[in-house]
């Protein structure tokens, strides 16, 4: 591991599994009841994943969960940075906690997570939102019992906001939203820096964690009833590089695939400069290892790419996908990641992406934007292009890519697909619903307890997002 990047000592978590103790018996005090804490999670994985420890931390600590934040003792909103749109939501829902605030003052209220890591964001925070009690940022997570015992204690505001290349804390609780789906982090932070994104300065320096530390938690997993988990990263395909001995990202996903038991690995998100033909083999030929390929593009068009600074062309995708289409064939799944917008882009160019959309047939796409993000060098950017005109772009892409989806779907009609049953269906009473390895959900008529199984259904129906199917054999 680089010198820089430290894993959290046990020393450390032992000093904070105290902290936790001491909460504990501080609350049982002040509180007649259980307290009770709200955590609200934006952004992405990473961030659901990082707030499951938080609630891991705090049930240690003594506390329940609600949904409610007006029944909550404390208050956490673990934010993200990616867009503006998400910094304007919380900045939103912040302000709307005031008044409760005020009219009860015991009540913590926290924010965490990427925006946080922003100065400028900290600085609004301490002027503008007086009534937050505690912020703190993503190399930190680990001492949330410290922070929440200063937070009940001290008679001051706590900012802890460390900017480091980040730590890895291993053991520290968790507490899982659902109990057959799972995340697994297995890198934290980005190298990249492509030049619109803000998350390699909120998320500090690419870390890998410890393989055995990974299969020992994944085989946790699986011994709970685990079905579906997924292996968390910025860039996935760069899992290992910093590790002693270098371990591939192919070689971990065979050693999971290795293991014993049912259940699925997925993973995400990958990098097309890092993306091996090895990935796609490996992905091709191990049983439990999803069929599906989420690799965003970005853009179509190589000076867009240059100056996204992806450092890959569009050549050199469409060969990835095509030699994944080549191993998988109809197996294969395909999703990405768009921008729409990027600073400098003509329409011209904006055709590229549509036409690289057509080629490669995705099974869907998460599109976006641009947002230009403070600090980031894209923002210093010439950015001509009107938002309306922007969002006229936008509307083509989402048309195109809904007639490819359709196109997609219709293809399945009659074929079989192995689905892991997750819980019961929207298309009627007795409908359950089931994902596919490439993430397509199928509705079919079933008892409930296939739930949490894997099954064979086979498409009867392919509606516009969801397919309808029957069950094909109940012996798998
Ligand atoms: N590490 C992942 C992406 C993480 S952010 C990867 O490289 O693929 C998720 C997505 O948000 C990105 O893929 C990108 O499409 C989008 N995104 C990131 N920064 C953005 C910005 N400034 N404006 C609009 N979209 C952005
Ligand atoms: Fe952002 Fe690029 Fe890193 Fe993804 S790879 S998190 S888009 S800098
Ligand atoms: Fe947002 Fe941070 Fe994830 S910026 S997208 S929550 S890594």
């Amino acid at each position: 591991m680089p010198a820089k990047i430290k894993k959290v000592s046990d020393e450390e978590l032992e000093v904070q599994r105290q902290f936790a103790h001491k909460v504990n018996e501080l609350t049982s005090k002040r509180y007649s009841s259980k307290p009770l804490a709200c955590v609200v999670t934006y952004g992405c994985q990473q961030n659901v994943a990082d707030s499951e420890h938080i609630k891991g931390m705090l049930e240690a600590m003594g506390y329940g969960f609600t949904e409610e934040r007006t029944e909550a003792k404390l208050i956490i909103f673990n934010t993200c940075a990616v867009r503006e749109h998400a910094e304007d939501r919380v900045f939103g829902n912040v302000g709307a906690l005031k008044k409760y605030k005020l009219a009860n003052p015991d009540v913590v209220i926290a924010l965490c997570g990427c925006m946080m890591q922003q100065q400028h964001i900290a600085e609004k925070i301490k002027k503008s939102f007086p009534f937050v009690d505690l912020v703190f940022g993503t190399h930190v997570v680990y001492k949330v019992p410290e922070l929440i015992y200063s937070a009940l204690t001290k008679n001051r505001r706590v900012f802890e906001l460390p900017d480091v290349d980040g730590v890895i804390a291993e053991g520290i609780p968790v507490k899982r939203d659902n109990d057959k789906k799972a995340w697994i982090p297995i890198m934290y932070g980005c190298n990249n820096f492509c030049s619109y994104c803000i998350v390699p300065y909120v998320r500090g320096r690419e870390r890998s964690r410890e393989v055995e530390d990974v299969v020992a938690e994944f085989k946790s997993l699986v011994d709970d009833g685990y079905k579906e988990i997924t292996l968390l990263g910025q860039n996935v395909n760069s899992y290992g590089k910093d590790l002693e001995p270098k371990v591939s990202f192919s070689e971990l996903l065979c050693m999971l695939n290795e293991l014993d038991g049912d259940f699925r690995i997925r993973f995400m998100t990958s990098h097309p400069k890092d993306c091996t033909k090895e990935l796609i083999e490996t992905m091709a030929e191990c049983d439990k290892v999803a069929t599906h390929l989420h690799l965003p593009f970005q853009s179509g068009n190589d000076r867009v790419l240059k100056a996204m600074n992806r450092s890959y062309t569009r050549e050199k995708y469409l060969s990835l996908i095509n030699y994944a289409k080549e191993l998988m064939g109809d197996e294969l799944s395909i999703t990405s990641d768009i921008i729409v917008g990027f600073p400098g882009e003509t329409y011209e160019e904006f055709c590229d992406t549509k036409s690289l959309v057509e080629e490669i047939k995705a099974t869907s796409l998460f599109t976006f934007i641009y947002s230009a993000r403070k600090g980031t060098p894209a923002a210093e950017m010439d950015d001509p292009v009107p938002y309306e005109e922007k969002s006229k772009w936008m509307r083509e892409l989402l048309a195109l890519q809904e007639r490819i989806s359709g196109e997609q779907m219709a293809l399945h009609k009659g074929k079989v697909f192995k689905c892991f049953v997750y819980g019961k269906g929207k298309q009627g009473d007795n409908y359950l619903a089931a994902r596919t390895d490439g993430n397509l959900i199928i509705e079919f008529v079933g008892d409930e307890g296939l739930i949490g199984t894997f099954q064979k259904i086979k498409v009867t129906e392919p509606l516009t997002y969801v397919m309808l199917g029957e069950l094909e054999r109940n012996d798998l």
